[in-house]
């Protein structure tokens, strides 16, 4: 049976840590949909025309580890904001949302335009303070030398793009139960995600 879960919330907000815990714990496949705008984004890197690159994306495409640095995150945001790239990754989304088992999607607007119908929505949030500091943190641990100003500086622009963009802007969907992460550890907030789908479970 199909049981949607969609998780939204800005960048390092812990949307793909608690969508991970909480496919492990339901048994459903995951699937982190800014991985597609990361793609393509780094199509566009490479000169290829964003839309091109959206029409020609396969499944594997996803699995390339170089789709995490901070230049392809604000490429992905750029090409998130063409309409015409937007749709043209509706369908593979919605195929993924519904099949039979469960899934839980995370993203901008999984609750507002790809599954509105899910039946257990999601808005993860933290400050960009907090969210800044994880990601540094984790370029640190990479090895990357970046400091911290800028790495603010990166998460409010691309909060301004995915926010003010005409299609699909971020924003939690009405009925979405919002997390705010920014005192929580993983544990706690994993723990409220659960809790919340446990609710929507009920419901259904
Ligand atoms: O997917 P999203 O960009 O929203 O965030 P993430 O990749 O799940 O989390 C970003 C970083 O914050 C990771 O290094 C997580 O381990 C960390 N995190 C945290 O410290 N506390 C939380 N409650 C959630 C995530
Ligand atoms: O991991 P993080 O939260 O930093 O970013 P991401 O989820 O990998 O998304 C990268 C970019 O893709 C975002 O800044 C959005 O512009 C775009 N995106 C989107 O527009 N819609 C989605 N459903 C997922 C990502």
């Amino acid at each position: 049976m199909a049981f949607t879960i969609a998780i939204d919330g800005p960048a390092a907000a812990g949307k793909g840590t608690i969508s991970k815990a909480v496919a492990q714990h339901f048994g459903f496949a995951h699937l982190d949909t800014g991985l597609l705008y990361r793609a393509v984004g780094r199509r566009m890197l490479d000169g290829i025309p964003a839309l091109d690159a959206a029409r020609a994306l396969m499944a594997q495409d996803l699995d390339a580890d170089d789709l995490r640095t901070p230049d392809v995150a604000q490429a992905a945001s750029k090409v998130a904001v063409m309409p015409q790239v937007r749709a043209e990754l509706i369908d593979f989304q919605r195929a993924f949302a519904r099949r039979a088992g469960g899934a839980v999607l995370d993203g901008r607007d999984i609750g507002t335009v790809i599954c509105p119908e899910a039946e257990a929505k999601l808005f993860v949030t933290a400050s960009a303070e907090v969210r800044a500091q994880r990601r540094f943190d984790e370029l640190c641990a990479a090895g990357v030398k970046t400091d911290y100003d800028r790495v603010l500086a990166d998460v409010r622009e691309r909060d301004a793009r995915d926010m003010g963009r005409a299609d699909a802007p971020l924003r939690p969907a009405a009925d979405a139960v919002r997390i705010d992460t920014s005192g929580l550890d993983i544990a706690a907030a994993v723990a409220q995600a659960i809790t919340a789908v446990t609710l929507a479970q009920g419901k259904g």
